[in-house]
């Protein structure tokens, strides 16, 4: 149930109903900023005071004394210039969790009324290169927004749209040819082609008739040169399998792979309309758009001086080019009414210059890009991609850094007896930890702001932390197995609300709903990592105060539901950023 939507329905029919009016006004809800105040706080009075011609706080009071009559509101009660402060009652929290409970399949989310279909356009690396860790923040922050849009019910395609179709490609044709080793390119192919196209990309940056030729493959590769594609795909494939294996680590997948190249035979339909409609006109043989030149476009944008070209003057297409015929056809093949562009901050300009070219081409499409910041080192500088030896730091590398760190730190959480595995879980405990904690570190950040990676904070047991919320999942599911009991049956309870901390917990269980929401709808996974923090705090202090296996009777039944339905909530809030459990450690 939605918590706050519920109560907003509450409110405005309590405003209707008090003061006699022809139709429900609408209420607004918010938690309150202190516990002291109660639950949440309804504003509806106060825009009503000039309409009425009356002191809001005189018009609060009647409402506050109808919403106080219904089964949910334990008291209401008029609170600064004209607000109602509700406390819920316990009894209603504790029967809508048991609704909950009786919801196994999804905890008591409801399904969107309006789903929509979504494009999720995430990790999208360029290839031939490693992934390094710049595409970490895509990946994870992408994949967390896919989980949680579909659980919601809308329909979601994951596209990962690659880079494989730009210069680098020209390069890498001749670069082979000059300086390949096609045994290393069998042996080991990113390591081979990032060598090659280090040394082809240095090489064309002080000889002209190097870039030239490479320009020149690029040509024939584009307009279909058998050899030249050849080489290409033979590069896509060795990539593919190297992206392939960090994808499975961090359990990410796609539902399209349709990269810059699927579009290639758009292109030249997609420049014709622009200067045909007069929204792109050519300049010194390059086709631009000139922000001066059209109406109706963002005022940031009205004072650009950066035009959006859509074609270089040697004929070639450009990223602009790709990405208006990819809107073109996620419109009109996939039938998107959204598409989500996780990508880093720094591409900010090129999605504002892409999305008002669609605007101009009349496509209606919701566009959103959900920006993010930089990794950054401890240092305070952005995290240095490569090692002291100028090698790339792979991602590949890094989760393999953080399985290990993970084992260390489980090891001296068993040696000290804070933890138990089994010598035969230890792998997949490692594994669990050690890419959790990589991707609770990222998603816990409000995604736009810049964030410092630390292994130790980032690997810990205690604070806000990945590890820290999956040893509470199996802290309180090891209480199930300690007394011989199902967790899925107990989750079953009567739950009571007696003790002070029973209802704080309560109250945060109660909520789930609304968070998965709000992080749905603003696009911040962090959101529900913040309340799943919240609440292994809330059944920290639980499990400090009530006895649970060593209660009895009812309160014990009340106390192990409880326990169940947050085991089961730190689980669906994880899995749905992403991040996986164990049952045991
Ligand atoms: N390949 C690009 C990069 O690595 C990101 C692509 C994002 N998606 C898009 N449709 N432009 O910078």
């Amino acid at each position: 149930m939605l918590l706050e939507r519920y109560l907003e329905s509450l409110g405005s029919d309590a405003i209707q109903k008090a003061l006699g009016l022809d139709g429900p006004r609408p209420a607004i809800v918010r938690p309150t900023t202190d516990p002291k105040f109660g639950d949440f706080q309804i504003n509806g009075a106060m825009p009503l005071g000039k309409e009425l011609g009356k002191p809001p706080r005189e018009l609060a009071q009647p409402i506050a004394e109808v919403l106080t009559g219904v089964d949910a509101i334990e008291k209401a009660e008029v609170a600064g210039p004209g607000f109602v402060n509700i406390h819920l009652a316990t009894d209603w929290i504790a029967s809508k969790l048991h609704e909950a409970a009786r919801d196994a399949g999804r905890d008591g989310v409801p399904v969107v009324e309006e789903p929509s279909k979504i494009v999720v356009d995430f990790s999208s690396p360029n290839i031939a290169k490693q992934m390094h860790v710049g595409h970490l923040r895509s990946t994870i922050i992408g994949d967390a927004l896919a989980r949680i849009l579909s659980f919601m019910g809308h329909e979601v395609v994951r596209d990962n749209h690659l880079g494989d179709w730009g210069t680098q490609f020209g390069l890498l044709i001749i670069g082979m040819r000059e300086w390949g080793d096609e045994a290393a390119l069998q042996a080991d192919p990113i390591v081979e082609l990032e060598r090659v196209y280090k040394l082809a990309s240095e090489r064309a940056g002080n000889d002209q008739a190097f870039a030239e030729q490479a320009r020149v493959e690029l040509a024939k590769l584009q307009s279909g040169d058998t050899e030249n594609r050849r080489l290409w795909e033979h590069f896509v494939e060795v990539s593919r399998g190297n992206l392939d294996a960090v994808y499975d680590e961090l359990d990410v997948s796609f539902d399209l792979w349709l990269g810059e190249s699927a579009y290639h035979d758009a292109l030249p339909g997609v420049v014709e309309e622009l200067l045909q409609r007069g929204i792109a006109r050519e300049d010194e043989g390059a086709v631009c758009v000139f922000w001066e030149d059209v109406n109706d476009v963002p005022k940031a944008l009205r004072k650009q001086k950066t035009p959006f070209i859509v074609q270089k003057k040697d004929g070639a297409f450009l990223y602009s080019t790709t990405d208006i015929a990819t809107v073109l056809y996620r419109r009109d093949a996939l039938h998107a009414d959204r598409a989500l562009y996780v990508v880093d901050n720094r591409q900010g300009l090129h999605f504002q210059q892409l999305f008002a070219v669609m605007k101009l081409l009349g496509v209606d499409m919701d566009l959103e890009h959900i920006g993010f910041g930089t990794v950054l080192g401890r240092d305070g500088k952005p995290l240095r991609t490569r090692d002291a030896s100028g090698n790339v730091i792979t991602l590949a590398s890094l989760l393999e850094e953080s399985k290990q760190r993970a084992r260390q730190r489980i090891e001296e959480g068993i040696a000290e007896g804070r933890l138990r595995v089994r010598p035969e879980e230890m792998d997949e405990v490692s594994r669990v930890v050690g890419i959790g904690a990589v991707k609770y570190a990222d998603l816990r950040q409000n995604r736009l702001s810049d964030y410092q990676f630390d292994w130790d904070k980032m690997i810990s047991f205690q604070g806000n932390a990945g590890p820290y919320l999956q040893y509470a999942y199996a802290r309180s599911a090891s209480i199930f197995a300690k007394g011989g009991l199902d967790m899925e049956a107990a989750a079953n309870a009567t739950i009571a609300l007696d003790a002070p901390a029973e209802l704080a917990l309560g109250k945060q269980l109660l909520r789930f709903s609304d968070v998965v929401y709000q992080a749905g709808a603003t696009s911040q996974p962090h959101l529900i990592c913040e309340h799943i923090y919240e609440l292994a705090r809330a059944f920290n202090g639980f499990y400090a105060e009530c006895p649970v296996l060593d209660a009895e009777g009812a309160s014990r039944e009340s106390r192990l539901g409880l326990t169940a339905l947050t085991a089961r909530q730190i689980r669906r809030g994880l899995g749905l950023v992403g991040i996986g459990v164990v049952d045991r450690m």
